[in-house]
């Protein structure tokens, strides 16, 4: 198929949008071309998502033009952009989970026999031919709800393209993958720009904007920084656009590692993970790593009483303990910092303050009454500490950036003032300054002695943070590594090679 690459299929001119009085994108314009993979890069609440509801549909815009393949367009919802070709893939996926990907990508759309009814056989067989022409290797019967969340991003990608998108715009899509499955996104990207469908893409990863992307655009403080074509750029000019200072260097630290704090031993959980063992003293940070599904996570929920496991023990300084949940770790000084903020962290619409300290109440409580002036304090100092943006503490959590939402659930778990913590994906979503303040936190709250736990999908910063490794692959120890034997290689060889 011969595609023309040249022509501008979304342009936006002085795109402006404000909450409440407050300007939070700032005349931005954007240039898409056919065939062109143009990324979006910027510090967390610099705008980047707000930009792309605005483009969708989602927001209206106070101020600016929007043409879509030539043609000035208002939007007045994303069913308006879909229809013109526009697309956006959320960072929450929007799937039916019961429904199949055949009945999901065709939801709203079902081809219809002469009778009226839905003809099931053309959609399966739509479904099949849709996904051998993107390379999907996906069961289009199967409830999408069974399907990895790689898989499931590969079947909102296949819907969107099954309403004829020329316009696909990804949020942060690469956010919930690791890096064997980022592979098999950017493959599927290649494809719909061979099609000549230009497409837009949010990351925090900076290396994979020199992957797959022709252009780039940054923002700062709701303004468009810079724009340029990706070879003609690197690193440090993308991180000077970001944030106006070249990024801070990494001191390497002295770490005295104390008595055991947590002792895991034979530790099974039937179907998820068996025979975990492995132990972390205070001042240590010890990381887990793996492929995603290797069971990193429910082995943290096992821990800290989320779920029962149904063998093996667990010590918590010394002692055998057996936690029925997440308060009774609390009390042991044990907090979990949970990768799906979604479902087991956030009170979306409840202010910041009420969110970052529900965890540790009695701290802020006296006599039943809640002292205020402490709580206030309390999260005047994280917020300042993790250099968190917002408007106000009271402003309700759901009007945060993705990644300032993570950071005030870091401030939570600090709040219980634990002796272990849990990282689960601490820096998800997180921008590559705040991750730096973030990395410089845990440092700090291991030289004093805390016992950390990191699970990360990230090489670099399992690298760069943790004493020892611990490597998992399909729910068992591959390998436990120091420091010195850690390396990007031996780490995927574990995880990822069977032996
Ligand atoms: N519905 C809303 N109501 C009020 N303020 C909002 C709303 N949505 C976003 N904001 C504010 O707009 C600013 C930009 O947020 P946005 O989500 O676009 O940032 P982002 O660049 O996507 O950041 P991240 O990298 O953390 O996802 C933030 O200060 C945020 O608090
Ligand atoms: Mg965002």
């Amino acid at each position: 198929m011969a595609v023309e690459t040249n022509r501008i299929v979304l342009e936006a001119q002085g795109l402006t949008k404000a909450f409440g009085g407050n300007i939070v994108l700032n005349g931005v314009d954007l240039t898409l071309r056919a065939g062109e993979v143009h990324a979006i890069v910027g510090e967390n609440g610099a705008g980047k998502s707000t930009l792309i509801k605005t483009l969708g549909g989602v927001h209206r815009p106070e101020a600016g033009r929007l043409m879509i393949e030539g043609l000035e367009t208002t939007l007045r919802s994303p069913r308006d952009a879909i229809v013109r070709g526009l697309v956006v893939i959320h960072q929450e996926l929007s799937l039916a989970p019961h429904l199949s990907a055949a009945e999901n990508i065709f939801l709203g759309h079902f081809p219809r026999n002469r009778l009226g009814f839905v003809d099931r056989h053309h959609m399966h067989q739509h479904t099949r031919e849709l996904l051998d022409r993107l390379n999907i290797d996906i069961d289009p019967a199967r409830p999408t709800g069974e399907l990895s969340i790689a898989q499931q991003q590969m079947v909102e990608i296949a819907k969107a393209i099954s309403f004829n998108a020329r316009i696909l715009i990804l949020d942060e899509p690469t956010a919930v993958l690791d890096e064997s499955m980022v592979g098999t996104l950017f493959d599927l990207i290649g494809k719909l720009k061979a099609e000549g469908i230009g497409i837009v893409f949010i990351s925090h990863h900076l290396e994979e904007i020199f992957r797959i992307a022709d252009t780039v655009t940054v923002l700062r403080d709701g303004k468009r920084t810079g724009v340029s074509p990706v070879s003609a750029i690197d690193q440090n000019w993308l991180v000077s656009k970001m944030i106006g200072r070249d990024f801070p260097e990494h001191k390497a630290r002295a770490r005295k590692s104390g008595e055991p704090a947590l002792e895991v031993t034979n530790l099974s959980l039937d179907g998820s993970f068996e025979d975990i063992s492995f132990s972390a003293r205070q001042g240590e940070i010890v990381g887990l790593a793996g492929l995603v599904g290797a069971g990193r996570t429910e082995i943290a929920q096992a821990i800290v009483g989320i779920t029962r496991p149904t063998s093996g023990a667990v010590k918590v300084f010394g002692r055998t303990v057996r936690l029925r949940n997440p308060n009774a770790a609390a009390r042991l000084g044990i907090a979990y910092v949970s990768e799906d903020r979604k479902a087991l962290g956030l009170l979306p619409n409840r202010p910041v303050r009420e969110n970052a300290t529900i965890s540790n109440l009695s701290r802020f409580r006296r006599l039943g009454f809640l002292r205020l002036n402490r709580e206030r304090d309390y999260v005047r100092n994280i917020i300042k500490k993790l250099d968190i943006r917002l408007s106000g503490m009271d402003a309700e959590i759901r009007t945060l950036s993705g990644g300032n939402q993570q950071k005030v659930l870091i401030g939570r778990a600090l709040a219980v003032e634990p002796r272990i913590l849990i990282f689960d994906e601490p820096t998800r979503g997180v921008d590559i300054g705040a991750k730096g303040e973030i990395y410089a936190l845990i440092e700090e709250l291991v030289a004093s002695g805390m016992c950390v736990i990191l699970i990360s999908s990230e090489m670099e910063e399992i690298l760069r943070l943790a004493d020892r490794i611990v490597v998992l692959r399909r729910g068992r120890v591959a390998a436990t590594l120091s420091r010195e034997e850690a390396s990007e290689t031996s780490i995927m060889r574990a995880a990822a090679l069977a032996g």
